[in-house]
């Protein structure tokens, strides 16, 4: 059985000439396996991500023939059942820590209010979890991070916070959105080494959203292209050369190689691509 089942996902915003679709009707399935969303900027990504943790309100309106986590249909939830399901079976990482974490609260304590507010756990049992979900994402020294304000930390330590704070529930999916796009590149490889080793440890189904199509084929298991709203293509893990869309192949012509002597990037011919729309 799959984690995520989505047909036919859609999200509207009003407008003064009617609704106006960003998601066109999205079905993919998600096992416990890493999925890659890629796409350009405003191609519907986060979007999607939002709409599956249930974090769309209003004036936007989402329908879709089935939305199933876990064989639970997320279109019949209550914002107070959606409230239970996020951060306990359903987390999710976004770009920068420093929007996402309470600068005024030290982390052992963000990290233990998850488990106050989903679980019935003592205070002890609680602090040995947040330590161990800190060891998890490889902060060698626990004891003195889980003291600190987010401010005293590195970004990237910032992001295993952020990482650690979701992990500590436990969840069955993860959904990243740009997790390491604020982050160096030596950096940004110990983070996604990291959720690496959740999904095959723990068994868990991770959503990692980029537009990087580079990074995200070489650590997911399966790729799905997102261009205006739609899927345009889906892709195992070391197909990228078979991609058969002009936007795919568009995004990978224009990766700059270091090995290569190039003056000028091509750019994506968008009169071709409406024309195979
Ligand atoms: N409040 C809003 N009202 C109207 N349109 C919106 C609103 N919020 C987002 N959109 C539109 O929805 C589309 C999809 O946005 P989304 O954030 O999902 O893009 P994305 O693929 O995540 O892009 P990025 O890579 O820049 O994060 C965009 O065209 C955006 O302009
Ligand atoms: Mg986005």
């Amino acid at each position: 059985m799959s984690l995520l089942s989505v047909e036919n996902l859609r999200v509207a915003f009003p407008s003064d000439h009617g609704p106006v679709e960003v998601v066109k009707g999205l079905s993919f399935d998600l096992g416990r396996e890493r999925l890659g969303i890629v796409g350009e900027s405003g191609s519907g990504k986060s979007m999607t991500g939002r709409a599956v943790m249930g974090l769309i309100g209003k004036p936007a309106r989402v329908t879709a023939d089935r939305l199933e986590f876990e064989g639970q249909d997320l279109r019949a939830l209550s914002e107070r059942q959606f409230r239970r399901l996020r951060g306990a079976r359903m987390s999710m990482v976004l770009q920068d820590p420093k929007f996402s974490l309470n600068p005024v609260i030290r982390i052992g304590e963000q990290i233990a209010e998850a488990l106050e507010f989903h679980t019935g756990l003592t205070a002890r049992q609680r602090r040995v979890k947040v330590l161990e979900a800190l060891e998890a994402v490889r902060i060698d020294d626990p004891e003195r991070v889980a003291r600190l304000f987010p401010h005293e930390v590195s970004g990237g330590m910032g992001q295993r916070v952020m990482i650690a704070m979701m992990v500590v529930m436990e969840p069955a999916l993860m959904i990243a959105d740009e997790p390491t796009s604020a982050l160096d590149v030596s950096v940004r490889g110990q983070v996604l080494d990291i959720m690496d080793d959740l999904v095959r440890r723990r068994g868990m189904g991770l959503m990692l959203i980029s537009h990087d199509l580079n990074m995200v084929a070489r650590w997911c298991d399966r790729i799905l292209v997102m261009y205006q709203g739609r899927i345009v293509e889906e892709l195992g893990a070391g197909q990228l050369g078979a991609a058969q869309h002009p936007y795919t192949r568009g995004l990978l012509a224009s990766v700059p190689r270091i090995d290569e002597d190039r003056d000028r990037l091509p750019v994506l011919d968008r009169a071709a691509l409406g024309a195979c729309q």
